[in-house]
């Protein structure tokens, strides 16, 4: 295998675990549409046995993102909730999770109704910065969990600050770093742990398949592989080749995705409709500070809120032509989603209004169309 380290990303994007197939050259990686191989004698086989275990179309995308977010070892799963399962998976009952209050309602979900039953405990905290991390902490922590920018109001958290809070009590910290992107972030190098992703999203890129990845040091995710193979939350080689093919043009969509947000976001913010946009790129953000520094650049999701609150929220996500309402993200595609009603739903409704995700709250997935066509659905949308 070429040795992918001393490419730059966006040649890592297109090469790393995608060198020609050896059995028949063959230059892009080819679907292994097989469960099972074939063995010269008892045992003895070319490193696969059976697709649950390891299938050379997901040993692809799993070299490739590994090396796409500076780790060690990748493990991709079905959906981004699976790969979040099999890490918390590794923990016990009675162990306890920090995570920050703004989190993807499925991770909620999964840690309120899934995770809590079976005895692992969770506790939030609203003081997102690593001072807030520090004071939430107990001896019982034995992860934390966090997005940056957060989902959906786009929080930047200190990542390199949360990780030393976490190491200073021998806690991990897991990153789901689906909003940024490793285009845009590697947590990783700031000290993370793990890092989750939804490939759902930008990974993906083209909104046609749904799946998930660990990365982080291959002693660390030892378990978490484990749980790949001993529970089975792995994707087929048909979804890992789709996610493969996103991939190769990651560094280019986040480019645009990027560019077409930062000019939305400051055209939303001087808007006489518009309250108030969260979008880590404009100066006056509470987290710009920290984006720049640990961001490449400042992402395509924007959120907003109109002066005429929830009614105007819900009468504006139905106008939009372009923007389609949709959950999701991430794709090239625009979409506008009402996190309250939609990705946030499974939150109960005083928590999410407490923590800000209430009916007025928009969200958009800024795609790469031309940015004037955007525009104007946007002002055609809020007339
Ligand atoms: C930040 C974030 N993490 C995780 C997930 C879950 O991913 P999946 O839908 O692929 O299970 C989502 C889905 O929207 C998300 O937005």
């Amino acid at each position: 295998m070429a040795d992918h380290n001393s490419w730059g990303f966006a040649t890592r994007a297109i090469h790393a675990g995608q060198d020609p197939d050896p059995a028949t050259g063959a230059t892009i990686v080819p679907i292994y549409a097989t469960s099972t191989y074939t063995q010269t004698a008892p045992g003895e086989h070319k490193g696969y046995e059976y697709s649950r275990s390891g299938n050379p179309t997901r040993t692809a995308l799993e070299t490739c993102l590994a090396s796409l977010e500076g780790g060690e070892f990748g493990l991709a799963f079905a959906s981004g909730l699976a790969a979040s399962t099999a890490v918390l998976l590794t923990l016990r009952p009675g162990d306890e999770v920090l995570a920050s209050a703004d989190l993807y309602g499925g991770t909620f979900r999964l840690l309120e109704r899934v995770f809590k039953p079976w005895g692992l405990r969770t506790r939030y905290t609203e003081d997102l910065t690593p001072v807030g991390f520090a004071q939430a902490m107990t001896p019982q922590t034995r992860l934390v969990w966090i997005e940056s920018p957060t989902n959906p109001l786009l929080q930047v958290l200190d990542i390199a600050g949360i990780a030393e809070v976490a190491h200073r009590t021998g806690a991990k910290l897991a990153v789901d770093n689906t909003f940024a992107s490793p285009a845009l972030q590697q947590p990783l190098r700031l000290g993370a742990d793990y890092v989750i992703h939804s490939t759902t999203k930008y990974l993906g890129g083209h909104s046609d398949v749904v799946g998930g990845a660990v990365i982080g040091a291959k002693a660390l995710l030892e378990p978490v592989k484990f749980y790949q193979n001993a529970a089975g939350g792995t994707p087929g080689p048909f979804d890992c080749y789709l996610v493969l093919r996103g991939v190769k043009t990651l560094a280019v969509r986040m480019e645009r995705h990027c560019a077409n947000a930062r000019v939305l976001a400051d055209w939303l913010s001087h808007h006489p409709q518009v309250e108030r946009v969260y979008y880590p790129g404009l100066p006056s953000f509470p987290g710009h500070e920290i984006a720049r520094r640990q961001m490449r650049d400042f992402g395509g999701m924007i959120s907003l809120r109109l002066k005429g609150g929830g009614a105007a929220a819900r009468r504006f996500v139905t106008r939009t032509r372009l923007f389609s309402l949709a959950e999701s993200l991430g794709g090239v595609e625009s979409l506008v989603c009402h996190p309250a009603t939609m990705t946030h739903a499974s939150v109960p409704a005083e928590v999410r209004s407490a923590r800000g995700v209430d009916e007025g709250l928009i969200r958009l997935s800024v795609g790469i169309e031309e940015v004037e066509d955007l525009r104007r659905d946007l002002v055609d949308a809020l007339a």
